[in-house]
């Protein structure tokens, strides 16, 4: 007999006929006769419920049941008697695939801490939470894909290993094969990489965004997907240095296609969730955050408040002067720090904000600029809960204003002619963001710390599975 899974089970065998199961206990619960075991193979956050009639099995095999033990069950699929399921299945074999000590297995007690649970994250995508937001992340990757898939954008590979730094914060890892313990030096005492793998420095990426835009200054339309590293000391619970990022990049587009480009793309991934994660859903609604699928609904149905920067400080200044603390200062050319962004998000607009045009100084060389001189065509995008959830701006397309840029920061020129050319050679207005894949899989799923997101969190001083 072939195995079927759990979730085909349950969308609709019709019962009176015998099935083979294959999962791991989740609870068992035992009356006089018979035992009711919860069994989940990870397919659907639901259970089947096996039920084991004693007189029927060896006690040496019953005693092997116990939670996370590995089972393959063929059995008779009935309607339930109990009112939890409507179906369930009466054990005729049962096979143990693998036992599970129940005096060492970590997972034995309910309402374990978030905490414990990152501790064992090998074994966490066994509970239903971890299963859960798992199964989302995969939905969500796939409501990405199919986002940009039906509005013609092409899916670009850029590298993972580069020489560049993309946001110029010097937040990077080094990528080497040199032998540590035997560095060479030249007289000023600079390490010499001329003979390292690559003949030069490099670092594993922190944005695929500049090697985006050559992809898209010659297919029109493209998206990364893919993982970006930040070697930054953030202990939040909002960044790790391992985190995935989208980011399309798009010719002939200006601040205004950006930001309906931005609003649209998240509004289609919380639709996605709505319509394809309801058992997931609902399951987080309940145990984690009661407020979330109310909170989905919202976030698609409204227009996003479009506000720039300096206005934004007006509010924040206001609310001060109104007797509001925030911990750290506002002032005109602060860069917002998460408070702030949440007070405008939460307090203020009650809704995801798009903040434009902010000073040059806190933004990124590549970023286009405004006739003011002072300001750049950023477009962040500002969520509740989250802050800063998407990370966009226009490109500065002339050539000088960019090299310009690009020598008032210091930036080396010599390392960046590639990136030039795209501005040397038939320069298109274009314009991208970057979405952190965790940052919209918080928002989505209601999870508080950005390491419960992704399956082995990388931050600084952990890094074990
Ligand atoms: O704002 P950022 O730094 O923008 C860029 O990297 C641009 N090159 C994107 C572009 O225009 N193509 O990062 C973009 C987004 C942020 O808004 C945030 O959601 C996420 O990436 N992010 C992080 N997520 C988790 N951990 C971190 N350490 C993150 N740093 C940024
Ligand atoms: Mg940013």
């Amino acid at each position: 007999m072939r195995r079927i899974k759990i979730v085909d089970l349950l969308k609709g065998t019709a019962p009176g006929q015998d099935v083979l199961v294959k999962g791991w206990v989740r609870t068992r619960r035992d009356s006089k006769q018979v035992s009711f075991v919860a069994l989940n193979d990870g397919s659907t956050i639901k259970n089947v419920q096996i039920v084991v009639d004693a007189d029927k099995f060896a006690d040496e095999l019953l005693k092997r049941i116990t939670t996370g033990a590995c089972l393959s069950v063929t059995g008779l699929l009935v309607e339930s008697q109990g009112g939890q399921q409507s179906v369930e299945i009466q054990a005729k074999e049962i096979e143990i695939l693998g036992d599970c000590d129940a005096q060492t297995y970590p997972l034995q007690k309910k309402g374990a801490s978030w905490e414990f649970l990152r501790d064992v994250a090998h074994l966490r995508p066994r509970t239903n939470t971890f299963g859960a937001v798992f199964r989302i992340r995969h939905q969500m990757a796939f409501a990405i894909h199919t986002f940009f898939h039906q509005k013609g954008f092409f899916y670009f590979h850029t590298p993972l290993i580069t020489a560049s730094d993309c946001e110029g914060a010097g937040q990077m890892f080094q990528v080497t094969t040199k032998n540590l313990y035997d560095l060479k030096k030249d007289e000023n005492g600079s390490i010499i990489y001329d003979d390292d793998f690559f003949g030069k420095t490099t670092s594993l990426t922190v944005s695929g965004q500049l090697e985006g835009e050559l992809g898209a200054t010659g297919l029109g339309a493209i998206y990364t997907f893919g993982p970006t590293f930040r070697a930054e000391n953030s202990n939040t619970p909002r960044h790790l240095a391992e985190f995935w990022m989208i980011e399309p990049e798009v010719c002939f587009y200006d601040k205004q296609d950006l930001m309906d480009l931005e609003e649209e793309f998240i509004k289609f991934c919380v639709q996605w969730a709505l319509d394809n994660c309801q058992d997931d859903l609902e399951f987080l609604n309940k145990m984690v955050d009661k407020g979330l699928i109310e909170r989905l609904k919202s976030v698609v149905g409204i227009d996003f408040m479009r506000l720039p920067y300096t206005e934004g400080i007006k509010i924040l200044e206001d609310a001060i002067a109104k007797g509001h603390k925030f911990e750290f200062p506002v002032y005109w050319g602060c860069d917002l720090a998460s408070e702030h962004e949440r007070y405008l998000v939460e307090h203020h607009f009650k809704k995801p904000v798009i903040l434009t045009d902010y000073p040059k100084e806190i933004k990124a060389f590549y970023m286009k600029m405004n006739e003011d001189n002072k300001t750049v065509q950023g477009t962040d995008v500002l969520f509740p809960q989250i802050g800063e959830i998407i990370g966009g701006s226009v490109r500065e397309e002339s050539y000088e204003k960019l090299t310009n840029r690009i020598e008032e920061l210091n930036i080396p020129m010599k390392d960046m002619w590639w990136y030039l050319d795209t501005r040397k050679y038939g320069s298109c207005p274009h314009a991208g963001f970057g979405l952190g894949f965790e940052r919209l899989l918080l928002f989505v799923t209601g999870m508080s710390n950005i390491r419960d997101v992704i399956p082995f969190p990388r931050t600084p001083g952990h890094a074990d599975f």
